[in-house]
């Protein structure tokens, strides 16, 4: 069995600065809390409790006087809220996700309805949101634009930083056939991550070489999820958060196997289920 994994693997810019800042705050301090979790995969959440990371599950659930916010950010509001409290701000916000806040902050500010492509429960999403004042909604399904009931004339479009640029493209061209009239003015701004860009080009390139590819990463992850579904295009393709997640038997008549992560998986769980590939082989 021959193994081969993409370039970019393991943790991205933007998770590996917000963890560096996490473990230094909570050595200085003897432990740290976050709002809500810092990144969405539970082995790496485990190794940060270990080091005295405690995730708290919103603003009421603050127990000491310094907060972390997590990679994907928060709305301005929320911050505020904390602020209130006398609680300090460790702000780990990715610079590609305040980009994107910043771009819906000025849209908003100008006088566009922001449309975020993205999945509106997501938390990088709903704090975008937040910077974009109320005057704005998310989704992956172009139809609720045409739907709403005073059509915006001005509208700017952003991306959710993970989203497949292949898609949000789409969804571009299929707003404009559907939403465009003559009065209508379209801003739109690519707020795609760097990193996740080069990450799906290399998994896709490498899927379309491979018998099958194991994305390794949270099941909640929406990077990973994306990272998936990109590779299941090209290959048989299975998403897992851990080795112990591998069965032999799909790798029966498999003889090239392609591997890659999503931005918040940490090297020895890539090394784990690279042993355990070949211990099957
Ligand atoms: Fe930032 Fe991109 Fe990672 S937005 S957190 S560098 S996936």
């Amino acid at each position: 069995m021959k193994i081969g994994k993409t370039g970019e693997i393991g943790f991205c810019f933007g998770v590996k600065r917000a963890i560096d800042i996490l473990e230094r705050v909570a050595r200085e301090r003897g432990g740290v809390e976050t709002v809500g979790a810092v990144v969405h995969n539970q082995q790496v959440l485990q190794r940060l409790a270990e080091i005295g990371v405690r995730v708290a599950q919103g603003v009421d659930d603050i127990r000491g006087d310094m907060v972390a916010i997590s990679s994907h950010g928060i709305a301005p509001k929320v911050e505020e809220e904390i602020r209130a409290r006398h609680i300090d701000i460790v702000d780990t916000t990715c610079p590609f996700v305040h980009r994107l806040q910043t771009a819906a902050r000025r849209l908003a500010k100008s006088g566009f309805f922001v449309i975020i492509y993205g999945d509106a429960d997501h938390t990088e999403v709903r704090g975008v949101l937040g910077w974009a004042d109320g005057k704005g909604l998310a989704t992956l399904d172009e139809k609720i634009i045409a739907k709403l009931d005073s059509l915006p004339r001005r509208l700017g479009i952003l991306s959710q930083t993970t989203q497949i640029p292949a898609h949000f493209t789409e969804f571009v061209k299929r707003l404009i056939d559907g939403t465009f009239s003559k009065d209508s003015e379209l801003r739109i701004i690519d707020t795609i991550c760097h990193d996740i860009r080069k990450r799906q080009a290399q998994a896709l390139e490498l899927a379309n070489r491979v018998d099958l590819m194991l994305v390794i990463g949270g099941h909640s992850s929406a990077n990973t999820n994306r990272l998936a579904e990109l590779c299941s295009t090209a290959t048989k393709t299975y998403l897992v958060e851990t080795a112990k997640e591998i069965k032999p038997s799909w790798f029966q008549g498999k003889h090239h196997i392609g591997i890659t992560s999503g931005a918040s998986t940490a090297e020895p769980t890539i090394d784990e289920v690279i042993a355990r590939l070949e211990a099957l082989a």
